[in-house]
C-alpha cells in the first residue's frame, strides 16, 4: 500500500491506473476507521482494481464549538487497517494541500441541507461537500464509497454529484451497527460506560417506529412522539430532531407513504449521535 500526502504524488499515481483502464474506487473518511468504514473498503475492493482511502479530518465541516481539535487521529493504526483490507492508497494530505493559502472557494448545495442537520451544524455541509468536491477532483474515481449512517450526507452529496455532473457513481453501504444496535461512529468512543448503554435508545426507538409503521401506522407526529419518549425515557439526552422526510428529497412527510427516512440526532452529555431507518412504506388503509 503506498501512503502519499501530495495531489502531485497522488495523480502521478492513479494517472496511469486510469489510463491503464482500472477502475478506481474512493472511500473518503476523517480516519478513527471502525467496522463501518471497513465495510465500504470492502465493498470498493469487491468492485474496483484501484482502492483509495482518503483519511483528513476536514476543518471546514466542524463548526467552532465542535469537535475538531480532539477528533481522534490514531493514522498509524489506520493504515494498518487499510493494508488489511487490501487498499492500494492511503491518501492523507495536510490542511495547507487541500486548502491552499488565500483560498476563498466553497461548495454550496442548498435546501438538502437546511433541513434534519443542517439548521443544527451551520456551515457543516458546506465543508463537507467543499472537501468531498475537491477529493473527487484529486482522485477523480470512477466510483465513491458512502456509508448510509450518514443519511443527509449521501443525499447531499448524490445531488452535488448530479448538478455538478462530476462523472463518478456514487454507492451508499448499509449502516454497519454494534450486536445491540448502536450504529457505528468514530464518536462513539467519547461516549462513557452509562451513555453508551443509554445510546441503544436511538436504534431501538426507530425500530420501535418501524415496527408500528408494519402495523400500520402512518401518521409521522404519532411516530416522532413515540421515538421521543422513548430516547428521553432512556436517560438525560438533548433530542435535537427526530424527522421523517422523503429519502430522496428529505422534504417533510406527515403521512407516510413510499420510500421513507425516519432520521434523528440526539446529544447524550457532550456527544452527538445521529442515526436513521429508511423504508418502503405502502399505503395503508387504516
Ligand atoms: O463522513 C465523513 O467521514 C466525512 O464527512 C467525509 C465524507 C469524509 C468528508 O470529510
Amino acid at each position: 500500500m503506498l501512503t502519499l500526502h501530495t495531489i502531485a504524488e497522488l495523480r502521478a499515481e492513479l494517472g496511469q491506473a486510469r489510463r491503464a483502464g482500472r477502475r478506481i474506487g474512493l472511500v473518503p473518511t476523517m480516519g478513527a476507521l471502525h467496522a463501518g468504514h471497513r465495510s465500504l473498503i470492502r465493498a470498493a475492493r469487491g468492485q474496483c482494481e484501484v482502492v483509495v482511502v482518503s483519511i483528513f479530518v476536514n476543518p471546514t465541516q466542524f463548526g467552532p464549538a465542535e469537535d475538531f481539535e480532539r477528533y481522534p487521529r490514531p493514522l498509524e493504526k489506520d493504515l494498518d487497517a487499510c493494508r488489511a483490507e487490501g487498499v492500494d492508497v492511503a491518501f492523507c494530505p495536510s490542511v495547507e494541500e487541500v486548502y491552499p493559502a488565500g483560498e476563498v472557494t466553497r461548495v454550496t448545495v442548498s435546501r438538502l441541507t437546511e433541513v434534519l442537520c443542517g439548521p443544527c451544524r451551520p456551515g457543516h455541509f458546506e465543508g463537507v461537500t467543499t472537501v468531498v468536491a475537491k477529493l473527487i477532483n484529486m482522485v477523480q474515481p470512477d466510483v465513491m464509497y458512502l456509508g448510509q449512517k450518514d443519511a443527509q450526507q449521501a443525499v447531499v452529496l448524490g445531488r452535488m454529484v448530479r448538478d455538478l455532473r462530476l462523472p463518478v457513481d456514487v454507492v451508499v453501504c448499509p449502516t454497519v451497527r454494534e450486536p445491540d444496535g448502536l450504529a457505528l461512529s468514530s464518536r462513539n468512543a467519547y461516549l462513557d460506560a452509562a451513555q453508551r448503554r443509554q445510546a441503544t435508545s436511538l436504534y431501538a426507538a426507530l425500530t420501535a417506529a418501524r415496527e408500528r409503521i408494519e402495523r400500520g401506522e402512518r401518521d409521522s407526529a404519532v411516530l416522532v412522539e413515540g421515538m421521543r419518549r422513548r430516547i428521553e425515557g432512556a436517560g438525560p439526552c438533548v433530542i435535537e430532531y427526530i424527522s421523517i422526510v422523503d429519502a430522496e428529497d428529505l422534504s417533510a412527510r406527515s403521512r407516510l407513504s413510499g420510500r421513507c427516512l425516519m432520521a434523528l440526532a440526539v446529544r447524550i452529555g457532550a456527544t452527538r449521535l445521529i442515526d436513521n431507518v429508511v423504508l418502503d412504506v405502502p399505503e395503508c388503509a387504516r
